[in-house]
């Protein structure tokens, strides 16, 4: 595989770089101390165009790709881990209707969300139904003059501060594969409310918040795609979509972690001689380094599967995801480590490294439901290796195609 990543997506990543040296990462800790948004930095992202990096250039985007989103996270992520999915998640709330929407309703939304005047949010999640996205309970019921959507969805990153919701439930219980369907709903509808802000661990610049609906009626027009039925395969669809970003964001957090360590190793004076000096610290740090290049090239790729539409799209988003947000999590770990006591005190920027890094493995489908995903891929692609069988010994051979376990029973 030959790669290489144009010039048009080191401009966005340039772009994003300064803005944020200058607007998130002097800001990230107050931020994470309040659990207040950065709407400065979200506004000057809005000002220089990065929004338009996720959005079809049809539709307000400009020379748009998931490689250039996934650049312009990775540079915010750098400087602020939690910043980054702050930026990111308008993305994932956009996604529904750039995969499944109509023509009026990406020329209607997308335009808005490209100059960054409305901000998106995707309410997928529920109280009993996380992993099992199809185990909706939240329901939208025909009404003379379009859609009744009663019930609530949990874990809304970006609710409060989103214009635009990309709401999924269920319009046809009775049905296995056409249950789900989803819908935009504006901030401000009736009946459309906010709850809990919860309380987090690490990306508290981030609100996640509960969202209520409360007969909400929306117009047939923003009924995802026009037809009811799509919603679980558009919410498919939007994830590997997303995934790559959510990685990146990994990818960011991860040389973010390291390279504070590797200042902090050079800095830091023990028996007479920076740390960085020490065989121990130094295979740390090469560790750390080596793992975020490995996954940053995974991310890319993934990325470039989804902008050119590869048949293993799916499989690739779930790899980048997993092995990204499993390295960062190492990463900001061994980081932790490498600043020794003071690397446990909020004082320290590191600290809030580590936080933010262990949501990577649990959002846009945990680390579990990655790698089930990545298993159901390569159990299909097995069956096409045909030509390996005459490799696997004879007496194995035998008993292909017979369960003899379940004879003997
Ligand atoms: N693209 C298109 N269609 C797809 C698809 C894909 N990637 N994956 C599945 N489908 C289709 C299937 O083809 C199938 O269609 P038919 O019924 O027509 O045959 C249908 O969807 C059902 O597929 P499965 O049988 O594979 O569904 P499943 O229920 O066994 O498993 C799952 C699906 C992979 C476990 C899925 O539920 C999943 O990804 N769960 C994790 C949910 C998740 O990621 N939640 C994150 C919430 S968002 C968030 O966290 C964001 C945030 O806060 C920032």
């Amino acid at each position: 595989m030959s790669f290489k990543i144009p010039e048009t997506c080191r401009e966005w990543q340039a772009r994003a770089r300064r803005i944020a040296d200058r607007y998130v990462r002097p800001l990230a800790r107050k931020y994470d101390r309040l659990q207040e948004y950065n709407y400065e930095a979200t506004k000057v992202l809005a000002e220089e165009g990065l929004f338009r990096v996720f959005i079809p250039d049809q539709y307000g985007g400009e020379k748009s790709s998931i490689l250039s989103l996934c650049l312009v996270v990775e540079e915010l992520a750098k400087a602020d881990a939690g910043y980054g999915v702050a930026f990111a998640v308008n993305a994932l709330g956009s996604f529904p209707i750039i995969v499944g929407g109509t023509e009026e309703q990406k020329r209607k939304y997308l335009p808005q969300v490209a100059c960054g005047k409305k901000l998106a949010a995707f309410c997928l999640s529920e109280k009993l139904a996380g992993s099992n996205a199809a185990g909706l309970l939240c329901r939208a019921e025909r009404a003379a003059d379009g859609w009744v959507i009663k019930g609530e969805k949990k874990w809304t990153t970006n609710a409060t501060v989103a214009d635009l919701y990309s709401v999924f439930a269920v319009t046809d219980p009775a049905s296995k594969s056409r249950r789900i369907s989803a819908f935009i709903v504006e901030k401000g509808t009736p009946g459309f409310s906010f709850g809990k802000v919860e309380d987090k661990m690490g990306i508290r610049c981030v609100p996640v918040v509960e969202t209520i609906f409360d007969n909400v009626r929306v117009p047939e027009e923003n009924l995802l795609g026009g037809k009811p039925g799509l919603g679980f395969k558009h919410a498919m669809m939007t994830l590997d979509c997303a995934r790559p970003g959510v990685a990146a964001q990994a990818v960011g957090a991860a040389q973010g972690a390291l390279e504070l360590a590797m200042v902090y190793a050079n800095r830091r004076q023990q028996f007479g001689q920076p740390i960085s000096s020490f065989q121990m610290v130094q295979q740390m740090l090469s560790d750390m380094a080596m793992q975020t290049e490995a996954a940053r090239w995974l991310v890319y790729a993934a990325a470039a599967a989804v902008d050119n539409n590869e048949e293993n799209l799916t499989k690739r988003a779930a790899m980048a995801k997993c092995f990204a947000s499993d390295t960062a999590v190492k990463v900001a770990t061994d980081a932790v480590q490498i600043f020794g006591g003071y690397g446990f005190m909020e004082d320290y920027p590191i600290a809030k490294f580590y936080r933010d890094a262990k949501i990577l493995q649990i959002y846009e489908g945990t680390n579990q439901i990655q790698r089930m995903v990545i298993a159901r891929h390569l159990v299909k692609e097995a069956n096409g290796l045909t030509h390996l069988e005459e490799f696997i010994p004879k007496e194995t051979q035998e008993f292909f195609g017979a369960d003899v376990g379940a004879a003997e029973q």
